[in-house]
C-alpha cells in the first residue's frame, strides 16, 4: 500500500472511530483483520466500521478483552468539530428521492375515517415460510388529506392542555426508512416540527450513523400535540392520534420503521412486552419491517444505552441495503 493510500485509510478510520464515539461507542474490541493492512486487499469501499466491528474478536461488550488503543485518532474535547461526517455522503444505501410534498402530494379528498383506514389495512396477506402475515391495502390518503382532516383537531384533552401547535409528521414522505416517536416536547411544541430538541439531535446523529441525511427519512409522532410536562400520553390520547400514523405509514410505505420508544413501539404493534425486550428484533406491521429500539430521550439519560441503539441501526442499514 502506497503512503498516501495508508494515510487516507488512516483518516477514514479516524473520522468512523469520531463517529462511534460521538455515538457513545466508547471503546472497540476487535483484532484488526491483516488483509485491511495487505498490499493485496483492495480498500474497503464501505468505509463505515462493519469491517472493524465484524471482526471475528470483536465481543460486542464495552468491557473489551483487547482495546486498541488510537491516541492520536481519538478527538479530544478541545479540538475543533469538523462540521459533518463523510459516511452521510457515502452511497451505503440505496435511496428514494427525497420527496417534495407540496409538489407530490397532491390529492386533497380525504377518503374514510382513521379507523377505516387501520381496518383496511387487515385485508390482504402475504405468505412467509412458516406463516401468513396480513400486508397493507393501497390507500387513496395523501400526506396532505390526512393532514386536512386533522385539521385544528380537538378530538383527545391534549388540545386544550397548552399546545402550541399541531406538529404533524415531516421529512421524505417516499422514505424507505421511518422514525416514529411518541410526542413532541417543550422545542417542537415551539417549533412545529417532530424531533427538534436535544433527542432530536441526537436522533440526527443516529440517522447519519448509517450513512442517511435526516432529509431522507421520515419522522413522525404517535401524538402530535405535546403532553404538559413532558408527560407520556394517556391511552385515550394515543388512542385519538394514533390512527393518522398508521395512515400515513400506508401513505409512505417504508420498507422499515424505527419504533422509538415503548410508547411508539406499543401503540404500534399493540403489544405490552418491555422495549428492552423488543428491540434488537424486526417485528412485523402489515409487511413493514418494524425495528423497536431505545427513545434517543432515554440515551441521554443512559448513554450507555447507545450501543445498543447502534446495534439496533446496523441492522436496519443491512436490511435496507439487501
Ligand atoms: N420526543 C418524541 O417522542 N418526539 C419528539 O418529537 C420529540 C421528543
Amino acid at each position: 500500500m502506497r503512503e498516501a493510500e495508508f494515510s487516507e485509510l488512516v483518516k477514514d478510520i479516524r473520522e468512523q472511530v469520531r463517529y462511534l464515539k460521538e455515538l457513545g461507542v466508547d471503546a472497540i474490541s476487535v483484532d484488526l483483520p491483516e488483509e485491511v493492512f495487505s498490499v493485496k486487499t483492495p480498500r474497503p469501499s464501505d468505509r463505515d466500521l462493519d469491517q472493524i466491528v465484524k471482526a471475528p474478536n470483536y465481543s460486542g461488550s464495552t468491557e473489551p478483552e483487547r482495546t486498541i488503543a488510537f491516541p492520536k485518532l481519538i478527538r479530544s474535547d478541545s479540538a475543533p468539530k469538523r462540521p459533518g461526517s463523510r459516511l452521510s455522503a457515502l452511497p451505503s444505501l440505496k435511496r428514494r428521492n427525497v420527496a417534495n410534498p407540496e409538489v407530490t402530494l397532491h390529492r386533497l379528498e380525504s377518503v374514510g375515517s382513521a379507523r377505516d383506514v387501520e381496518m383496511k389495512t387487515t385485508s390482504a396477506t402475504i405468505e412467509t415460510s412458516s406463516r401468513a402475515l396480513p400486508i397493507m391495502d393501497e390507500t387513496t390518503d395523501t400526506i396532505t388529506s390526512i393532514r386536512e382532516e386533522i385539521g385544528e383537531c380537538k378530538r383527545c384533552p391534549l388540545h386544550a392542555l397548552g399546545r402550541k401547535q399541531i406538529v404533524h409528521t415531516t421529512g421524505n414522505f417516499n422514505a424507505d426508512l421511518m422514525f416514529i416517536g411518541e410526542a413532541p416536547g417543550a422545542d417542537e411544541d415551539e417549533q412545529g416540527f417532530p424531533f427538534v430538541g436535544r433527542a432530536g439531535q441526537l436522533l440526527t446523529k443516529i440517522i447519519e450513523s448509517i450513512g442517511l441525511k435526516r432529509e431522507e427519512v421520515c419522522i413522525g409522532n404517535i401524538n402530535r400535540c405535546r403532553p404538559p410536562g413532558n408527560r407520556k400520553p394517556e391511552p385515550v390520547e394515543t388512542a385519538a392520534c394514533r390512527p393518522f400514523i398508521l395512515r400515513e405509514i400506508a401513505v409512505v410505505k417504508p420498507r422499515v420503521v424505527v419504533v422509538l420508544g415503548a410508547t411508539a413501539a406499543h401503540n404500534l404493534l399493540q403489544v405490552k412486552t418491555p422495549i428492552t425486550k423488543l428491540r434488537g428484533e424486526f417485528h412485523d406491521y402489515f409487511g413493514v419491517k418494524v425495528m423497536p429500539t431505545f427513545h434517543p430521550a432515554y440515551l441521554l439519560r443512559d448513554p450507555h444505552k447507545k450501543r445498543e441503539v447502534w446495534e439496533d441501526m446496523k441492522k436496519v442499514r443491512e436490511l435496507l441495503n439487501s
